[in-house]
């Protein structure tokens, strides 16, 4: 008995050394858990097939085993658990340096979009009137006769109603607007003077499609209704803007024009920025490019919306956005704008 005590006693120490030996040997957490079913497993580990033996054993035998195989068990958990920590601290070490994150590096260039010709051309315009004062607003782009003529005094047998020009939703009745100029009344409909507004916005028109002329483009519309205003607010603030836009050096014409909805309308010329006045083709050898229509609210337009003609006067001026931009980025195209040819928008 005491042969067969001895010997079991010398397998678990061999047991224990031989477990230890490969434990030493393990490299991952994988391989760790097979060695953990293997010597301490419930069910078949090596371990455990000690302790089916301990009732087989002698009274007295039975205690010594049965301590023999919990030292062995403990010394084994614990280094098991030492082991896996140590293992578990390495993969965190090498997954860090596997990952590592220089943040001082610089980020990845996004291609980033920006602002279309016509955008940005509205911008400017915006910019330069709302420093002196004026709003920026916006309106409907489907529209009734009524704003976009009757109440701008453009009669029935009007060129401007042409069915030639004019796109109808509802014959005679509805339309897309073809000038931004109906948002005047919308205005003044639904504020009192003092009315300061700029209106930019896209109008269309039924027209034959060449260099300068699109179906669809773009207006900014101004509107000023004060107790006191005269020709000369409209000439100073229109040269100001024309200067701003196309450079100080720029001379300006005030040239004698009929529009329906203002009396005295004016347009307004500049001095060719390609010749400077000499006389080309972009100028049509006349030395002046026309940038803008004007002239002073109609009365008529005025009592059209309950305002006084007596008490109010204003000024009024619309610009085709497409044909300012035109001038400023010397683009002899009209249709670039509206082509989405990314050769001609990058270069904005
Ligand atoms: N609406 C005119 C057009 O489309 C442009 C215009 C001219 C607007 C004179 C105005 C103005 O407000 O006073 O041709």
């Amino acid at each position: 008995m005491i042969e067969q005590l001895d010997a079991l006693l010398a397998q678990l120490d061999a047991l224990q050394e031989r477990a230890l030996r490969e434990l030493e040997a393990i490299n991952s957490l994988a391989e760790l858990e097979d060695w953990d079913v293997r010597y301490l497993g419930r069910h078949r580990g090596e371990l455990k097939n000690f302790s089916t033996l301990i009732p087989k054993l002698g009274k007295a035998e039975r205690p010594v085993i049965g301590q023999k195989i919990n030292a062995v068990k403990e010394k084994l958990e614990s280094a098991l658990e030492t082991r896996r920590q140590e293992l578990r601290d390495r993969e965190l070490r090498e997954a860090l340096e596997r990952e590592r994150l220089d943040v001082t590096l610089p980020g990845r260039a996004l291609p980033a979009g920006h602002m279309h010709p016509i955008s940005r051309t509205i911008l400017e315009v915006a910019r330069i009137f709302t420093r002196m004062g004026f709003q920026v607003v916006q309106g409907p782009e489907v529209e009734t006769d009524y704003y976009n003529f009757q109440a701008l005094n453009i009669p029935v047998d009007h060129p401007a109603r042409d069915m030639q020009d004019t796109f109808w939703v509802v014959p005679g009745e509805i339309l897309l607007r073809t000038q931004t100029s109906p948002m005047q009344i919308r205005v003044m409909q639904a504020t009192r003077p003092p009315v300061r507004v700029i209106v930019p916005g896209k109008v269309f028109r039924h027209e034959a499609i060449d260099a300068s002329h699109e179906a669809m483009f773009h207006q900014i519309e101004g509107l000023l209704v004060d107790e006191r205003c005269t020709m000369a607010d409209l000439k100073g603030s229109l040269a100001r803007f024309a200067r701003e836009m196309f450079g100080e050096d720029r001379r300006v014409r005030f040239r004698g024009s009929y529009f329906p909805f203002t009396e005295p309308s004016a347009e307004v010329d500049i001095d060719c920025i390609l010749c400077k006045g000499s006389g080309c083709r972009l100028c049509k050898y006349s030395g002046w490019l026309e940038i803008l229509g004007s002239g002073m609210v109609h009365p008529r337009v005025l009592r059209e919306v309950g305002y006084d003609p007596r008490k109010y006067r204003g000024y009024a001026f619309g610009m085709g956005v497409e044909r300012i931009a035109m001038l400023k980025y010397a683009i002899g195209e009209i249709r670039l704008f509206s082509g989405n040819d990314l050769r001609f928008l990058r270069q904005f």
